[in-house]
């Protein structure tokens, strides 16, 4: 143990991200004049929509400065309220909508306010690795569900149940789900809720990468019933993931816990980010959004069958996100050197299968489609050249 700063415990179970040291490794390559494809990213390339970028420089400019109530700027709840029920037709009073730093601070403040030492949540894998950690940090235990192809790489109703235990508190799924881009229908989505009921636990469901849809309507779990957590962000949809902003919709009561949390663990959102938000709702910015939802979707349609003929199993058709999580087996018997020579040799950066999980990570890769058309093509004429094709 360090002597001069003694470490908790519970950091031994805070992973970092193994792409982080990938990313590393193709800048490093980069600054050596190497071209590098980076299919590992996971945020829009895109920058911000020109009008949030410019109400974030008028909020400035008008002396935006000062914190907002840690719940967030009541006109940015209010705006997220009414776009559920354009969106989606489902009412939701404002007073539930908590705006949070990122997604990553909705999921603490609901962990924190739901999760006793030892509680267990039920979560896929593979799924998004800080979800773990999450759980971690409040002393619960995360419980990882294997799920595979058969059940779209989502947990359902059946696989709920046969995890829970005495000790399960609450069920966290996400849809469109990361890394695998795969979705919950509602009417799956309503079966796990039942379950989950039954046993007086709770359902989160994480929704960042809602309005990324390509295959169907998109729908949300508020639809379903007031007493599910919804998780929300504008990183993903609203290309906003360096402003640092996001939300929670709680079940009524449970909104004075998440404000006093939050009041003492950020005091509030970043008052310049919320008031740029505040523009993400407005007709020009959906045109933009819109026309990126396409093209992102374009990508996809490129890039699925492509890695299919190079030979990677890809048996879901991912309905949503920016992302294809594909069996690398008949390629390489460990992804992640097969990432790591991938980088060194063919300068192609993807995510290996062990950062989201341990039910199989040695046997898939995930590739982001968060880089241009010309971009994944050459990726793939890279990946074709390096296995030998
Ligand atoms: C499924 C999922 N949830 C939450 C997050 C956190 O997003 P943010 O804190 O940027 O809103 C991410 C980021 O990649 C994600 O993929």
């Amino acid at each position: 143990m360090n002597k001069r700063c003694p470490i908790a415990q519970r950091m031994q179970h805070i992973h970092p991200f193994y792409v982080m040291e990938l990313l590393a490794r193709a800048r490093d390559l980069e600054a050596q004049g190497r071209s590098i494809i980076h299919m590992e990213i996971g945020e829009p390339d895109f920058v911000t929509p020109a009008p949030i970028i410019k109400a974030g420089q008028n909020a400035l400019g008008a002396g935006h400065t000062h914190y907002t109530p840690a719940l967030g700027l009541p006109a940015l709840r209010q705006k997220i309220a009414d776009s559920y029920r354009s969106n989606y037709g489902v009412l939701i009073d404002p007073s539930r909508v908590l705006i949070t730093p990122g997604a990553s601070g909705a999921l603490q403040l609901v962990m924190g306010v739901l999760i006793n030492p030892g509680d267990a949540v039920l979560m896929a894998d593979p799924g998004y690795p800080c979800n773990r950690h999450f759980v971690r940090l409040v002393e619960g235990e995360p419980i990882s569900v294997p799920v595979g192809s058969e059940t779209d790489y989502q947990l359902n109703a059946d696989l709920v149940e046969a995890a829970w235990t005495p000790q399960t508190r609450a069920v966290l799924v996400a849809s469109p789900s990361n890394p695998t881009g795969t979705l919950l229908s509602v009417k799956a989505l309503r079966a796990i809720y039942q379950v989950v009921k039954e046993r007086r636990g709770v359902l989160i469901v994480d929704e960042i990468y809602q309005g990324l849809i390509y295959d169907g309507e998109g729908c949300s779990a508020l639809s379903i019933a007031d007493d599910i957590f919804v998780i929300n962000s504008f990183s993903k949809y609203y290309g906003m993931t360096g402003w640092r902003l996001g939300w929670a919709v709680a079940p009524p009561e449970c909104v004075e816990p998440m404000d006093r949390l939050a009041q003492n663990i950020f005091l509030a959102a970043s008052t310049l980010s919320q008031h740029a938000a505040l523009e993400a709702f407005s007709e020009e910015v959906a045109v933009i959004l819109e026309e990126r939802r396409q093209e992102y979707m374009r990508r996809r349609d490129y890039l699925l069958p492509a890695l299919q003929s190079l030979g990677f199993d890809i048996s879901v058709v991912p309905g949503g996100a920016f992302y294809l999580y594909a069996r690398s087996s008949k390629l390489a018997q460990d992804s992640f050197q097969f990432a790591q020579s991938l980088l060194n040799e063919a300068g192609v950066a993807v995510t290996p299968g062990r950062d989201f999980g341990s039910h199989k990570p040695e046997q898939h890769i995930r590739f982001a489609y968060t880089t241009s058309l010309e971009n994944l093509e050459e990726g793939v004429e890279r990946i074709r050249c390096f296995i030998g094709h």
